[in-house]
């Protein structure tokens, strides 16, 4: 189902993705060579409690954590392990809260110390693919134009679109309609208006968009074991325009105190 929601469910909905934008931020912070995937999740616990959110990950068709870790070939789903990161390591992080009811929902994908120049090139530029999505974000606008903008950064430079895994409508669900894909026609498809919100999530490979699934049920690897990169916003359509949620902010200070 497509909701619609009205500023003051804005409100909720961009208190919780802040909460997210910071936790991002923290946990990039924290991940360093020796730290392990289950300290991060400790962290994204005790940062969702301290803004009064809820964890949204956490039991959602039985997911045990609060956020996604998915290092190297890992796409999205990576369960929190005792795995501890490497240098020249890549780590995705996908972390949602929710505030009074309402969702935000948000990933991204860097490096641990020094990385190649390919690899840095599919990090820049599933990033830019996601806000070439964004720019393409209007009331009347389509989500084939979000698609195709977003498919288009891909081929720029040769990488793998992951086709199986899709962004979405968010609200008080984190999953809503309408499924939003990483690749599209312009001028098709659903027409956007105000007071949707949603996600935009490309996943791009190194090699082939080709998925797997592990033994676990949840941890989605790339078929060709190439790395791979997810970023993610929740971006909503308000009465003042479009409003990305989940900014991270620049931890070149102590968020929580000024
Ligand atoms: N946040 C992911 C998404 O972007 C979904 C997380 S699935 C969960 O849609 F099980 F880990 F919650
Ligand atoms: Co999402």
């Amino acid at each position: 189902m497509i909701t619609i929601k009205n500023r003051r469910e804005f409100e909720k909905m961009a208190f919780a993705g802040e909460t997210v934008g910071i936790l991002l931020s923290k946990v990039r912070e924290a991940a360093k060579p020796g730290v392990s995937l289950i300290e991060l999740d400790e962290l994204a616990a005790e940062i969702i409690e301290s803004r009064d959110c809820k964890p949204s990950f956490l039991g959602y068709h039985g997911y045990p954590a609060h956020i996604c870790t998915s290092p190297n070939d890992v796409i999205v789903h990576g369960i929190p392990s005792d795995y501890r990161l490497r240098e020249g390591d890549i780590l995705s992080i996908d972390a949602g809260a929710i505030y009074e009811g309402y969702h935000g929902d948000a990933a991204l994908t860097f490096p641990i110390g020094e990385v190649s120049r390919e690899v840095r090139v599919l990090l820049e530029t599933t990033e830019a693919a996601l806000w070439a999505g964004i720019e393409q974000v209007r009331p009347g606008g389509r989500l084939g134009d979000i698609g195709h903008a977003v498919e288009t950064e891909a081929r720029k430079h040769g990488l793998g679109v992951v086709r199986e895994y899709v962004g979405h409508g968010i609200g008080r669900q984190m999953h809503e309609d309408p499924q939003v894909p990483n690749y599209g026609k312009p001028g098709t498809g659903m027409k956007l208006r105000k007071g949707m919100a949603i996600c935009i999530e490309p996943m791009f490979n190194l090699g082939s968009g080709d998925t797997k699934v592990d033994t676990d049920g949840w941890t989605v690897r790339t078929a060709d074991g190439s790395l791979s990169a997810h970023f993610e916003h929740t971006i909503a359509l308000t009465d003042d325009g479009v409003r990305v949620l989940t900014e991270v902010p620049d931890l070149g200070y102590d968020v929580q105190n000024g």
